[in-house]
């Protein structure tokens, strides 16, 4: 215990000393709405880790649409969806990013200790639910949950609390907060791009990526430049093209200069269907321009859902995959059925990660391969701000990171 009862933000307790009370920018269901109104500082009990768990004291955490959802309380009331399922706390601390300290380790954890620097993955599940003892992929797993969105104690607080397993080294060379900006978008790209054979990435293939200036799209043109595939981005505005040409992609579309997007109209209707066919085909040409030839996407990377995955089924190649992890323009995402069997397409789910796909992304970006593509760094009471920028599509290119414990940017140390 320590020997103050809460401390404020940015004062670490000495390590190892876990105070009563902590500070979080939190969620409550009477204030679900737009980001800047939901989240709040208040001050709650620390949690006590359990048999497998870890407490690490928060230096920074990273922005992520996830928690612009919890914030609007919708598509899932994730307070109310938790309290079901018999929890209490009637508050919602999000955050799934940190980088941080160990300060306490529960029973049976081995592979970190107190004091370690590590960087925080979101994937969470049972380690005894007999899917995952059977073999299976844990994100496949029925008990699989994204820490910091549909489970507690995230980032936006001085103490988070996590499963052992999601526990990586932190990149020494890095900045607190460049450590908190990448394990999320960046595991979920390598598990995208990489995760469903045989359609990865492969020497010489053309990628189409959406939101290329987005938090998973700056992490997905790196990955594809690594790979040796040839990254297409997709943006709106022209401002952000040199952004995504300095990650690598080979060239940028504007999705402005196009008009088709959204819901396919009926197929009978020949005249609807035959402008939209127009657009996509046109929009095709532009990928084929960018590309220097007239070829199509074997992947294509896809999120936004409802407005892009008509045109993306329609581009990628024969025997292609469009690989989605998102509908953040909707849901209700129409596919022409001719075009997946004729041409024998995929569509293909993708939910962030495994511990073996997170600790790859890690590595590589220890070694400097991926950066994290840090845009701007908030104070710890501009939690509300940062994702309401996310919510407004006014976030600058890249990801975005929260000063928690960190007194400064900067700082790739513990201070002493
Ligand atoms: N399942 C998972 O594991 C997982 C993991 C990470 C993220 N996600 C989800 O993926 C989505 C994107 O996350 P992110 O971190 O990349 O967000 P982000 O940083 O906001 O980037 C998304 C980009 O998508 C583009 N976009 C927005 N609306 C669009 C539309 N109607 N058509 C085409 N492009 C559009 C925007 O770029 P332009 O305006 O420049 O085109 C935006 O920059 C969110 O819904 C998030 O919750 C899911």
């Amino acid at each position: 215990m320590a020997t103050k009862e809460i401390y404020d933000v940015g004062e670490a307790p000495p390590i190892g000393e876990v105070p009563a009370k902590m500070h979080a920018n939190l969620i409550r269901e009477s204030r679900f709405g737009p980001p800047n109104e939901a989240f709040q500082i208040e001050q709650v009990d620390v949690p006590t880790p359990g048999p497998g768990q870890v407490l690490v004291y928060v230096m920074a955490a990273g922005t992520n649409y996830n928690n612009v959802w919890a914030a609007l309380g919708a598509p899932v009331n994730v307070i109310g969806a938790r309290q079901r399922q018999g929890a209490e706390e009637d508050f919602h601390i999000g955050g799934s990013d940190a980088s941080g300290v160990v300060y306490a380790v529960g029973d049976a954890v081995t592979n970190v200790q107190v004091g370690d620097h590590v960087v925080l993955s979101c994937g969470m599940w049972d380690e005894n639910a007999e899917d995952v003892q059977g073999g299976r992929d844990p994100m496949m797993s029925s008990t699989n949950k994204v820490w910091g969105y549909e489970e507690n104690w995230g980032s936006f607080a001085q103490f988070a609390l996590v499963d052992h397993y999601q526990c990586f080294p932190k990149p020494e060379r890095l900045t607190w907060e460049a450590a908190a900006a990448y394990m999320l978008v960046g595991a979920t790209a390598w598990r995208m791009l990489t995760g469903w054979e045989p359609n990865v990435v492969h020497e010489g293939d053309p990628v189409l990526i959406w939101g290329g200036a987005g938090g998973l799209g700056s992490m997905a043109i790196q990955i594809t430049r690594e790979l040796g595939g040839i990254p297409i981005a997709v943006v709106s505005d022209e401002s952000k093209y040199e952004f995504c040409l300095q990650l690598g992609a080979k060239g940028v579309i504007n999705r402005k200069d196009f008009d088709h997007w959204g819901r396919l109209p009926n197929v009978d209707d020949a005249e609807a269907f035959g402008a939209w066919t127009q657009g996509a085909r046109a929009f095709g040409r532009a990928f084929w321009d960018v590309l220097g030839e007239r070829k199509s996407p074997t992947i294509v990377f896809d999120h936004p859902g409802e407005a892009t995955v008509p045109t993306s089924i329609f581009l990628v190649e024969n025997g292609g995959m469009v690989v989605i992890c998102a509908g953040t323009s909707g849901y209700n995402a129409d596919v022409d059925l001719r075009y997946l069997w004729m041409r024998q397409k995929r569509l293909q789910g993708s939910h962030f990660a495994n511990v073996e796909q997170c600790a790859t992304l890690n590595e590589m970006v220890a070694q400097g391969r991926i950066d994290p593509a840090l845009s701007r760094v908030f104070r710890f009471d501009e939690v509300g701000a940062s994702h309401q920028l996310m919510y407004e599509n006014q976030h600058p290119p890249g990801n975005m990171a929260i000063l928690v414990g960190a007194p400064e940017a900067g700082l790739t140390d513990f201070p002493s």
